[in-house]
């Protein structure tokens, strides 16, 4: 079939068979379908939806479009975590070791930071030497060795993927549920594993903003990964404030840090624990959430996760040195705190503007070839429901440059509103679940 002839059953609202999706996919991935049929093509997915099963030929088609990983030669269960992106979300980093004391493999392919969400790769890379790009061999054996690792996409991993979000960047087509699925799917099944945990994030901060939408994604990713054979659960959780009480890579490398040695934040820890929780189950290792979380205590405890984050780290090339001495993390020249106008409690810490403060003071970026700046971030951040004394500082921001610190502090000041009286508690951090 002529690729308008596909492009017009589906602009007509009719669904397209197995055969014409997987073709379109491999035609658009070797070039001989240019990029205004595949623009095409996305804006009518945009407007008419695509059903679970082409949505399931959607994902295996792009999913086939590259390298689909052997992980045969790891006798674990295989469980990887996603999360659709927040502030301060540094969860994979304490996860991913913490999962792996368990007995449980995490081959984790992240991504980078784009707009306000930040990516844990440029969390990693504050830290010196750490390698994100490794051939796929390397990758395998530091997850035999170890038992994870964090690494980011490669050329060959789901390139239709790589492609077609290019494109819908710039088509106006990102928020459409079916290729958000297929995007998102693509890529962390191409890693070989058995199951997945999603963490799909809905609030102020998130790609999600409702709970609707997120409860909508949240259906469409577990639905399709069970299509396709594996164990798969959806937490959805807040996104109003940011995640811990830092947001910036190295800043939350430092929050990493606390966490692996048994003082994290309690948001932060609560989000990771619940997370762990269902990867253990999936994986088969705990028969129920108690056990789970009696086996990832003990893990926090003991401090194994802790030297399974080092271990990680040094297999990555990473100087642990700059772990053991945090002060030795890439910090930024200025500090400023940022003091309560009045006295009172904090009633909305918005994780969008803390976000957009970050993002003027380079920690993030607006577009993927953008430099970020590791050392720069806020820090010290008070959380919804604190009391807060007059002058008393709300967050501490890091800058390198005067001029993005005078625009991050105006940013910074919108995030925070203070009230008289205790504000009503937040809502709860872990939303809802859907494992279908
Ligand atoms: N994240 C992805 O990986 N893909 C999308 O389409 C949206 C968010």
């Amino acid at each position: 079939m002529l690729p308008q002839w596909i492009i017009e059953k589906k602009r007509n609202g009719d669904a397209l068979t197995d055969d014409e999706i997987r073709e379109f996919i491999q035609g658009f991935t070797r070039g001989t379908i240019p990029d205004y049929q595949m623009a095409a093509l996305a804006m009518a997915i945009y407007f008419r939806g695509l059903s679970a099963d082409e949505t399931a030929a959607l994902t295996e088609a792009m999913l086939r479009s590259g390298d689909v990983l052997d992980t045969a030669s790891i006798a674990a269960p295989k469980i990887d975590k996603h999360s659709t992106g927040g502030i301060g979300d540094k969860v994979s980093l304490i996860l991913a070791p913490l999962v792996a004391c368990c007995g449980v493999a995490v081959p984790m392919i992240s991504g980078r930071g784009l707009g306000i969400t930040g990516g844990t790769l440029d969390k990693l890379e504050s830290i010196p030497g750490y390698r994100t790009q490794l051939a796929t061999a390397e990758f395998l054996h530091i997850v035999a060795a170890c038992g994870c690792s964090i690494v980011g996409q490669t050329e060959r991993l789901a390139p239709a993927d790589r492609k077609l979000y290019a494109l819908r960047d710039v088509t106006g087509t990102v928020p459409s549920i079916p290729l958000i699925t297929a995007s998102i799917l693509s890529k962390k099944l191409a890693a070989g594993v058995d199951g997945l945990v999603l963490d799909v994030k809905c609030g102020r901060g998130a790609f999600m903003p409702t709970p609707e939408t997120a409860r909508e994604l949240a259906h469409s990713l577990v639905h399709v990964g069970r299509q396709m054979g594996k164990q798969m659960t959806a937490l959805i959780t807040s996104m109003d404030q940011p995640l811990g009480r830092a947001v910036g890579n190295a800043l939350e490398i430092v929050e990493t840090v606390a966490a692996l040695q048994g003082c994290g934040p309690d948001d932060l820890m609560e989000v990771t624990l619940a997370l762990a929780e269902r990867m253990l189950l999936l994986a088969g290792v705990a028969r129920s959430a108690a056990e789970a979380g009696a086996m990832l205590a003990r893990q926090l405890e003991s401090g194994a996760a802790w030297r399974k984050f080092l271990d990680m780290v040094r297999l990555h090339g990473g100087d642990v040195a700059t772990l053991v001495h945090p002060d030795r993390l890439p910090r930024a020249r200025l500090q400023e705190p940022l003091p309560a106008p009045a006295s009172g409690f904090v009633a909305a810490a918005d994780a969008e503007h803390i976000g957009r403060a970050c993002l003027l003071l380079g920690a993030g970026r607006t577009k993927t070839t953008d430099a970020v700046d590791h050392a720069v971030g806020v820090a010290d951040l008070v959380k919804i429901g604190q009391p807060v004394a007059q002058g008393q500082p709300l967050a501490v921001l890091h800058a390198n440059d005067e001029r993005r610190l005078a625009a991050a502090r105006a940013q910074l000041e919108t995030a925070f509103r203070i009230t008289p009286a205790a504000a009503p508690p937040p809502l709860p951090l872990i939303r809802e679940e859907i494992s279908l």
